[in-house]
């Protein structure tokens, strides 16, 4: 298999291009086939978040055997229920980084035998890349954009200028924003992930206790959420001190009223200074109700063109990759067998275009 093999060599004009994505950076294991970069024909998810939650998080080496067990089931029913077979396949493609290295190997591993087995071209794709092309699942895009990319490893606002061009104009200085909310859960003792947890009680809350917003120096579009993780522990330390203790909900809606607002604020701020014809919310934390009646409203009022994708194509799928993956089908952009699975990825170098 060559990874110099041109477009032409693998889609003749009449046979519909047909791709088959892995996915497993992190601790969901999915394969999904998806059709022209823009249809889903399967999209199989199999979590491994019972698995973890008793250890409070995602313990690489578990994630790995997790993923070793579960890979060729996703793959057999990816290829069923979408009802393409292996023979009218187009390319293969499978997250390379950034995440978990073990994680990431075990669908390297397998996309490489089926690119091989099948001869096949290999497409390798950065997760995030994924996150923001879960967009093109839903509807068409529009040039340039701004991306706000809110998951458990990242926090970033990410220009689109055109086709999979991505600069990145802000990101976080310390924790992402899933793992905020996520370690402000555990503090109140929620079970992990807390951010959905965190997203409820913030919901249910009549009122909020006040923390602070990280703005960081006027007009950069970086965020940090350690100095507000730290705000809700030392308020819940104070208030046990005195024998009040907080409610929940009154710190989760605290919390989340805070990120929510800096995120927002920021992303509305990129998108009329780029001129952006649309804004595109992407990753697992894209699930937080507060978030998106924020944002929602925030575009409303600005008259920004706010996409969403739906849940299932928020939280990590092998679709997103399959919809990224195309724009380098399109360009006979294939990667060799010797394609590296990488824990840290540049979003900018994988840039397309
Ligand atoms: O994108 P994702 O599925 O995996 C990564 O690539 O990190 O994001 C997972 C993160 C977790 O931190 C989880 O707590 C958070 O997304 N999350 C939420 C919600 N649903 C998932 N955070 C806040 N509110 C939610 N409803
Ligand atoms: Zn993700």
């Amino acid at each position: 298999m060559s990874a110099n093999r041109t477009i032409e060599q693998t889609n003749t004009a009449a046979k519909p291009c047909y791709l088959l994505a892995i996915e497993t950076s992190c601790d969901e294991t999915s394969a999904a086939v998806v059709e022209q970069g823009t249809i889903i024909r399967s999209n199989i998810v199999s979590s491994q978040m019972e698995t973890h939650r008793r250890f409070g998080g995602v313990v690489p080496e578990v994630a790995s055997r997790k993923h070793v067990e579960t890979m060729t089931r996703m793959i057999e029913e990816a290829l069923a229920e979408a009802n393409v077979r292996p023979d009218e396949l187009s390319a293969i493609a499978v997250t390379h980084g950034p995440g978990l290295v073990g994680s990431l190997l075990v669908g390297m591993v397998a996309a490489k035998a089926l690119a091989v087995a099948l001869d096949l071209p290999l497409i390798g794709v950065h997760h995030i890349a994924g996150h923001i092309y879960a967009n093109q699942l839903v509807q068409p895009l529009q040039y340039p954009l701004i991306s706000l990319v809110v998951s458990g490893g990242h926090t970033e606002i990410v220009h689109v200028e055109r086709e999979g061009c991505f600069r990145i104009l802000g990101q976080t200085r310390d924790d992402a924003v899933g793992e905020a909310f996520d370690k402000v859960a555990r503090a109140l003792q929620l079970p992990y992930p807390g951010g959905p947890h965190i997203d409820r009680l913030a919901g249910e809350a009549e009122q909020a206790i006040t923390l602070p917003r990280a703005w960081l120096e006027p007009g950069s579009y970086d965020f940090s959420f350690s100095g507000l993780k730290s705000a809700v522990l030392a308020a819940l330390n104070q208030a046990k001190m005195k024998g009040i203790p907080l409610e929940a909900a009154h710190v989760a809606r605290g919390f989340q009223e805070s990120a929510v607002e800096v995120l927002v604020e920021k992303a509305i701020r990129a998108a009329n200074e780029t001129g952006a014809k649309q804004l595109l919310l992407a990753g697992g934390v894209a699930a937080n109700r507060g978030l998106r009646q924020a944002l929602t409203a925030r575009c409303e009022e600005e008259g920004i063109p706010l996409l969403i994708p739906p849940l299932d194509l928020c939280t990590d799928n092998a679709a997103m990759i399959g919809a990224a993956a195309y724009l380098k089908y399109t360009r006979g952009q294939f990667d060799s067998l010797e394609l590296k699975a990488q824990a840290l990825l540049s979003l900018e170098e994988w840039s397309v275009g």
